[in-house]
């Protein structure tokens, strides 16, 4: 077990991303001497302007480092495994729709990515802490309840099956060759600087713009919804006290349908219902994600933001930076777009169940 002592210098990959750069900004936003190395390969999703907050500040900037590049290249990882105390992997493909229709990128970072990066601590002189971030859609739709760390893994998109092959590698390695490494599984996370790809930035982001919100199926899915600084303090306590081999789920408490979600966030935009498409479902669909977070709690963990103040920070955000989002919609978004959804919104769906939000 780790002290924040120990970790004095962190290898974060996938720290230009969503959660990772939040993870960046608030570790060394806490000015404790802790200095960090990014390495990122700056896909669609990865942003440099992310960690603008630490680039601008001259006393943040000297603790960080930013590396461009793959995690699945052993040439760029293994030297810089070498002068860390800790790896935080955050880097992968992350978005499920993307999984659907280009999947080899999610194996290629999410499974060889893992592997470089474990034999790099392998084999380094002194071997770095390793902590895996992981999703609870390595659980499948849970039917009832929430599920416990040690509940059987059932992925069923090739995002989720990447996700939990890069966990069984980590799990191998620890078991195998001694490594000292954690996991950990979150729930859906929002927040400023989330690549509007994603259900809520999405809807925020056409919503501004007055154009439709493709909501799938019957909209009654269910996701436990997590505040991005919550999700990266979770990791970074996990980091610093999590045993060695285990797994901690990282639940937000704040299940909702996705009809209510786009009902909360329409309401506080002041936009009208009638934005909503109903569309066609994506294949393989889960219902809906749950997990019990009771060994985080265990640890001294709990959420400090509720839903309703995370989601109404968060459309704040967006509003205040119209910029950002405006440039992640940008280059190669209107492709995108058009191939996911362009026949979903020209058909709609046959039978919409209801004008309204409902639950
Ligand atoms: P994101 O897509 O916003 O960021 C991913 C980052 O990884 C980007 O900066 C990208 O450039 C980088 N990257 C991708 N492939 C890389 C590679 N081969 N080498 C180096 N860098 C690479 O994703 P996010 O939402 O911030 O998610 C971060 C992590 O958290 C992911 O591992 C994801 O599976 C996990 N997670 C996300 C959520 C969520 O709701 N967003 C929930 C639970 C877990
Ligand atoms: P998303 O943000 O893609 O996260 P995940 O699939 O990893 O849970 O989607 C959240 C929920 O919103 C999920 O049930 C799918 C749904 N969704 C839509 O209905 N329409 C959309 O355009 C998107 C992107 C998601």
């Amino acid at each position: 077990m780790g002290d924040s002592q120990a970790f004095g210098h962190l290898l974060v990959t996938g720290g230009a991303g969503f959660i990772g750069s939040c993870y960046v900004r608030d570790v060394l936003g806490r000015r404790d001497g802790t200095r960090i190395t990014v390495l990122d390969k700056l896909t669609y999703a990865g942003n440099e302007a992310n960690l603008a907050p630490v680039r601008d500040d001259p006393e943040l900037a000297a603790r960080l480092t930013f590396v461009r590049g793959d995690i699945a290249d052993p040439a760029v990882v293994r030297p810089l495994v070498e002068s860390i105390d800790a790896v935080v992997n955050f880097a992968a493909e992350s978005h499920v729709d993307r999984s659907i229709l280009d999947p080899e990128a999610f194996l290629a970072t999410g499974v060889i990515g893992v592997h470089v990066l474990l034999e790099a601590c392998r084999v380094a002189v002194r071997r770095p802490r390793f902590l895996q971030v992981s999703t609870d859609e390595v659980y499948g739709h849970v039917e009832a309840g929430h599920a416990l760390e040690d509940a059987p893994i059932a992925p069923r998109s090739p995002y989720a099956a990447a996700k939990a092959a890069g966990e069984l590698l980590v799990r191998s390695y620890v078991v195998t060759h001694g490594l000292d490494a954690v996991v950990t599984r979150g729930s859906n996370t929002y927040g400023p600087y989330h690549h509007p790809e994603k259900l809520i930035p999405l809807f925020i982001t056409n919503a501004l713009d007055d154009r439709p919100l493709p909501l799938y199926g019957d909209g009654l899915q269910r996701r436990d919804w997590l505040y991005v600084a919550d999700h990266a303090a979770a990791i970074d306590l996990v980091l610093r006290h999590g045993a060695s081999g285990e797994t901690y789920n990282v639940a937000g408490g704040a299940e909702r349908t996705n009809r209510a979600v786009v009902a909360l966030l329409l309401e506080r935009l002041g936009k009208p219902w009638s934005l909503v498409r109903q569309v066609e479902d994506r294949p393989g669909h889960d219902r809906r994600y749950a997990m019990d977070g009771a060994k985080l709690t265990a640890l001294g963990w709990r959420p400090s933001v509720s839903f309703e103040d995370g989601l109404a920070s968060t459309i704040d955000w967006f509003q205040a930076n119209e910029s950002w989002w405006r440039s992640a919609r940008s280059g190669d978004w209107d492709g995108w777009y058009e191939r996911q959804y362009g026949r979903r919104l020209a058909n709609g769906l046959a039978a919409a169940p209801s004008s309204g939000p409902g639950d």
